[in-house]
């Protein structure tokens, strides 16, 4: 059983990165060389996508962009011989793989965002990624590692990490009971919660293989925290019907919706990079030195 459809939420507004964002996605802001987005769409694509729902709004076609020819571009790399760089301009959207490329007409909320996908994704389970989390698999990417979870179990998967109990208002949190290794059923979601009211430092990170019941129960579900469609309060329902379940992904994963994870993932990627990894690497390491 492999996952073909996967659900790209890029309609928020990326404010915390204002002035960058105003004109331009939050999803193309680089990691190195390659857009957020593009790290995303790859991860999809090696657990087996091959069809890309994004979930957009104004000021999006900037992604639109990426992941079309560019035959313009491609015709003068290719006259001036550049080879290896029109390799890359051409692998963006690897061969097999469509996009499709869905308004969300007002932005309420990631319930509501995964909404807008029904008409693409229909009967068929599917996953979501949220690009603003940058996750670095160990062995594999997280997306496969749960597509092999999925494959066993053939029912939801959530991807879940353990965060300081202080800041579980930043995430979706779960309780689950055991059931594997590094796996749980989950018992309970809440979304958003203090600290104080927390069912556990299990926190929901960016990567979701969802059953399509999960369509109906968002129609269901009234505006939560933060006044709008939660894809965690749908979840919570799916919980009376279906087994969900949660697992500790191997790996490490970067908030590149904030300033410091994403400045964080660009050391770390630079310093792992094939072209300016080792001088990176020497710069940095004479840079810690003075500070
Ligand atoms: C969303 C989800 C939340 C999840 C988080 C992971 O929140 O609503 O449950 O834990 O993504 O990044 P957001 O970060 O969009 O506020």
């Amino acid at each position: 059983m492999r996952i073909r459809k996967a659900v790209f939420p890029v309609a928020g507004l990326g404010t915390r990165f204002l002035p960058a964002t105003k004109a331009s996605a939050k999803e193309m802001l680089p990691i190195v060389d390659k857009p957020l987005i593009q790290y995303a769409v790859m991860e999809a694509v090696s657990a087996g996508a091959e069809e890309l729902v994004f979930i957009t709004s104004n000021n999006k076609n900037s992604i639109l962009d990426h992941f079309d020819r560019s035959y313009e571009l491609e015709k003068t790399l290719e006259e001036k011989g550049k080879t290896e760089t029109l390799k890359v301009v051409r692998e963006v959207l690897p061969k097999g793989v469509s996009c499709i490329y869905i308004r969300q007409p007002e932005a309420l909320g990631l319930g509501h965002a995964v909404a807008c996908a029904e008409v693409a994704v229909g009967d068929e389970d599917f996953s979501v990624i949220l690009a603003d989390d940058l996750i670095d698999g160990r062995l594999r990417p997280c997306l496969a590692q749960m597509q092999r979870i999925y494959a066993e179990y053939g029912t939801s998967v959530i991807a879940v990490q353990r965060v300081p109990q202080e800041e579980t208002h930043k995430y979706g949190i779960v309780e689950v009971e055991p059931i594997g290794p590094r796996l749980g059923e989950i018992r309970r979601i809440v979304e958003k919660p203090k600290p104080e009211d927390a069912p556990s430092n299990l926190a929901v990170v960016g990567r979701y293989i969802l059953t399509p019941r999960i369509f109906k129960l968002i129609e269901a579900t009234e505006r939560g925290a933060g006044g709008e469609i939660q894809l965690t309060d749908a979840i919570a329902r799916m919980l009376e019907e279906q087994t969900v379940l949660a697992y500790e992904f191997e790996g490490t994963r970067y908030d590149c919706g904030s300033k410091l994870g994403y400045l964080q993932a660009n050391v770390e990627f630079a310093l792992k990079h094939s072209e300016c990894g080792e001088d990176f690497r020497e710069w940095l390491a004479d840079r810690a030195k003075e500070l």
